[in-house]
């Protein structure tokens, strides 16, 4: 079974460029979104304990091993990403276990540090307490940041991993700053950094660091989905007109998101857009070619850079952290902790 566009990871591993995202995706959704997916022909899935569906994920895999002819799980990409409440080394297994157990499968493909910032101990063994909050259940409250383990401390964990359950480990939402020091104490460099990246976003600086270290780069809300109700990089002008110009060219429909898609694995990287939209589903899995000319004009959307997910800005309840450096997190009274 063909596996599309994929790149090879410093692990040894294919990944496919083209993925399919489950953040925001309702239970009720996310099992036949799964499903549909796989239908489409996508090869790659993202998944996080946090997104709180990984249960039902299990569900549409199971429905598409059964119905999809000849599709195994060894043609599929899967990845799964370890929650800041499963920072503290001693659990970092036994959170893998529970991802596995949640999803039904015998190994993940990659594992994901999700963010580098600890929170608090949840109340169960593997951090079931996902989001523990400063004065208990008050809505109010922010999350407990645990700045007793570093991200050094949780790589390392992640390093002793067996590899018969996952297969390469990389980190999400890491800076240059983080990676450096993960590397420096370890040696080990991640297979792959997951991160917000759209034309608002380019994270130059960041990519030209991965591709010295060999590190892939796989794009997340590359339609520039955010929580602050800020309408989707698929409406924007430019982003149309290039879909407009290349539908005239190629005589067939070439969408926004489309665009937006094929500019995002431009360089070799992977995207993972969301939708639990059949048509969408379908839409976002044509791939179409991009000339420099159409390059540039993608680019002109983002002569000023905007970074959308920032958990102390956009997260309720909020995250008293500076993850990223950006302006607006500057209030933040903590900071990531690069060792202890
Ligand atoms: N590592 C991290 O911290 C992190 C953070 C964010 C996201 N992610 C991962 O990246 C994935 C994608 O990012 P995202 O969910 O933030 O956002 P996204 O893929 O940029 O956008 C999703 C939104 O776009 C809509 N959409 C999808 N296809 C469309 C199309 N063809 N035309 C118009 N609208 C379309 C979806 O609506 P419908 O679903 O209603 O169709 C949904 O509202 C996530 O699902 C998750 O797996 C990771």
């Amino acid at each position: 079974m063909s596996l599309g566009k994929r790149v090879l990871l410093n692990s040894g591993h294919w990944i496919p460029q083209l993925g399919y995202g489950t953040w925001q995706s309702s239970p009720g959704e996310v099992s036949v979104g799964v499903f549909q997916a796989l239908k489409a022909g996508y090869k790659h899935l993202d998944l996080a304990k946090v997104y709180g569906n990984q249960a039902e994920v299990a569900q549409g895999l199971k429905k598409a091993f059964k119905e999809i002819p000849g599709l195994k799980r060894e043609d599929i990409f899967i990845t799964s990403k370890l929650w800041n409440s499963q920072h503290r080394p001693e659990i970092v297994e036994a959170a893998l276990d529970d991802c596995l157990q949640e999803l039904g499968l015998d190994y993940l493909d990659l594992y994901l540090v999700h963010f580098p910032v600890s929170f608090a101990k949840g109340s169960r063994n593997v951090g079931e307490d996902l989001f523990p909050l400063t004065g208990g259940n008050q809505p109010d409250g922010d999350v407990v940041i645990d700045d007793g383990v570093s991200i050094v401390d949780t790589w390392k964990a992640m390093t002793k991993l067996p590899k018969s359950k996952a297969r390469s480990i990389g980190v999400s939402n890491f800076t240059i700053q983080h990676l450096e020091a993960i590397i420096k104490s370890t040696g080990v460099v991640p297979a792959a950094l997951q991160i917000e990246r759209h034309p608002l976003l380019r994270q130059d600086d960041l990519i030209a660091y991965c591709k010295d270290k060999n590190i892939h780069i796989t794009a997340y809300s590359a339609f520039g989905n955010n929580m602050l109700d800020i309408p989707l990089l698929v409406t924007r002008p430019e982003i149309k007109d290039v879909a407009e110009r290349l539908s005239k060219k190629t005589g067939s429909t070439v969408t926004p998101a489309q665009v937006l898609l094929a500019w995002a694995q431009v360089g070799g990287h992977s995207v993972i857009p969301k939708s639990v939209t059949p048509a969408r589903i379908l839409e976002n899995f044509k791939e179409i070619e991009l000339s420099p000319e159409d390059i540039t004009e993608v680019e002109s959307v983002g002569k000023v850079q905007r970074r959308y997910n920032v958990p102390y800005v956009a997260n309720k309840p909020r995250w008293d952290v500076n993850i990223f450096g950006d302006e607006a997190e500057k209030p933040a009274t903590h900071q990531v902790i690069l060792s202890v």
